[in-house]
């Protein structure tokens, strides 16, 4: 990793949430692992008259809330490669003087290095922000065809999908596609970049993923904390553009797309969206039918704001117009407040001679990361019982290495010019175009909007209806994946 190309790294945004939960911590563990070069630089935009010495203190509360504690050596290197800029983002003369700083720390590491420009800043100001990079040419690596320049955006990415076509369209004035990192951090969790390698590498599994030995496929994201102060983001949000239209639609992207010709960026990313096209919205008459819509009981009084409608909880029964997938239900469930933190991808392998006999096939991404199989064996003993086992692989257990964190992954890759895990504007606008049906029908209110209680599993009803003409149920609550403390196993309830 020593060859990671060197870089500027300017964060817009060092003290907000983002940077002191995700991006700081991030970079204070790559900094800790010498994964960074010795060439590296991190510039912080701040208006607050912000010091390098608060940026430290960022990091030390944020690695000591995880338990551990800061390492010194690491953090007075972090010392000498922060720079802050203060500045008012919203005033264009302004970037003059952070044109400025970077030259003057280019010149000091005597290297022309890669500019990465990590908007780590509401969406409202993307276009503004760009646009005065593109006016100061830093749009451009510091020698023009030598070194590059990077933009870092997070979602979300528009708001329907006309804002996302007119966001799209304004970054292009300033960068081009090839320039644009979309994070999107699901995308460089272990377990996600683990399906493709699983789809494909094994025989077993690639020759039967389709319709013929399929039932249905269920996605579930499920989080036990409600929106933790995020109340203007998230009461304008819901549930279903926070969580749907970004991470998990991209899970089902990968766990259906069909084989890239290359496992490579451009080959990878076209076989995305050309799955995401093919992904049939609700018809408008459908989506009472084909989702659920819920909000957890204290949302209201949460958010001040007894009138409130957004979601809290969606779930949403998907079909893909593609021979491999006619038929084949996908289902996808997210909420917040609910009983436990999970994320995780469900196969239900059928046999249309025996249509009770599911095998569960389930990729746990966190926690507990892990691939598991649910298999149905004799019981021993003299008689013909059958029993449910599960033939696990765990991360922890089994390979004994810990993997690094999305957001480590995102600069990394970013770092070395990998588009991978990061998402396309065709994915973001075929994933608008999914979900938009649904986002109209819900504003209109014809929909109920289940109130449910915090620590449950949501509208559990209603959203295991949605299953009823296959396994009738989530299984989340039922299985159980790569736990360690589990004494035995659980019995898989089949219908
Ligand atoms: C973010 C959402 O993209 O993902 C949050 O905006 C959500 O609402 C978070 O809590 C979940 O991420 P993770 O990595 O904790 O599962």
């Amino acid at each position: 990793m020593r060859d990671l190309e060197p870089a500027i790294l300017t964060i817009f945004g060092i003290t907000g949430d983002l940077a002191k939960r995700k991006l700081l911590p991030a970079l204070y563990h790559l900094a800790h692992d010498k994964l960074l070069p010795d060439s590296f630089r991190i510039v912080g935009i701040s208006r607050r008259g912000t010091t390098v010495n608060d940026v430290l203190k960022i990091i030390e509360v944020s690695i000591s809330s995880s338990g551990k504690s800061c390492d010194k050596t690491t953090l007075a290197w972090l010392k000498k490669v922060i720079t802050i800029v203060d500045m008012d983002i919203t005033i264009p003369e302004q970037y003059s003087k952070l044109k400025h700083e970077l030259d003057i720390i280019e010149d000091s590491t005597g290297i022309c290095l890669n500019r990465l420009f990590y908007l780590a800043i509401p969406s409202t100001l993307f276009g503004a922000v760009t646009d005065r990079l593109g006016k100061e040419d830093l749009n451009n690596g510091c020698q023009h065809g030598v070194t590059e320049s990077r933009l870092l955006i997070e979602k979300p990415f528009g708001y329907d999908l006309a804002s996302a076509k007119e966001l799209i369209t304004t970054l292009k004035d300033s960068f081009t596609e090839k320039q644009i990192y979309r994070i999107d951090h699901y995308l460089a969790k272990e377990t996600v970049q683990n399906i493709l390698t699983f789809r494909f590498e094994n025989p077993l599994f690639s020759t039967s993923w389709d319709k013929t030995h399929i039932s249905h496929i269920m996605i579930t994201a499920s989080e036990e904390i409600g929106i933790e102060g995020r109340v203007t983001f998230y009461d304008q949000i819901g549930a279903l553009r926070d969580l749907i239209q970004s991470h998990l639609l991209q899970i089902l992207a990968l766990v259906t797309m069909d084989r890239p010709k290359n496992m490579d960026a451009i080959n990878i990313h076209k076989a995305k969206e050309a799955i995401l096209k093919k992904v049939l919205p609700p018809a408008a008459d459908m989506t009472s039918e084909e989702t659920v819509r819920g909000q957890y009981d204290s949302y209201k009084q949460e958010v001040g704001n007894k009138h409130s409608t957004t979601e809290t909880f969606a779930a949403v029964r998907l079909y893909i117009d593609e021979p491999r997938w006619q038929g084949v239900p996908m289902f996808i469930r997210t909420g917040k407040a609910l009983a436990e933190k999970v994320t995780e991808i469900t196969v239900a392998f059928k046999d249309s001679k025996a249509p009770e006999c599911l095998n569960y096939l389930t990729i746990r991404i966190q926690p507990n990361e892990g691939i598991v199989l649910n298999l149905r064996i004799k019981k021993p003993g003299f008689n013909q019982q059958v029993e449910d086992v599960q033939m696990d692989f765990c991360y922890n257990e089994k390979l004994g290495v810990s993997h690094p964190d999305a957001y480590e992954r995102v600069l990394v890759d970013v770092m070395r010019g990998d588009k991978t895990l990061f998402a396309t504007s065709n994915e973001v606008l075929a994933s608008w175009e999914i979900i938009e049906p649904i986002l109209y029908a819900w504003q209109s209110d014809r929909q109920p909007l289940y109130i449910y209680k915090n620590n449950s599993w949501g509208p559990e009803e209603p959203a295991n209806n949605l299953l009823k003409e296959v396994s009738g149920e989530w299984l989340t609550d039922i299985l159980h994946v790569c736990n360690v403390h589990l004494p035995e196993l659980t019995t898989i309830k089949h219908k």
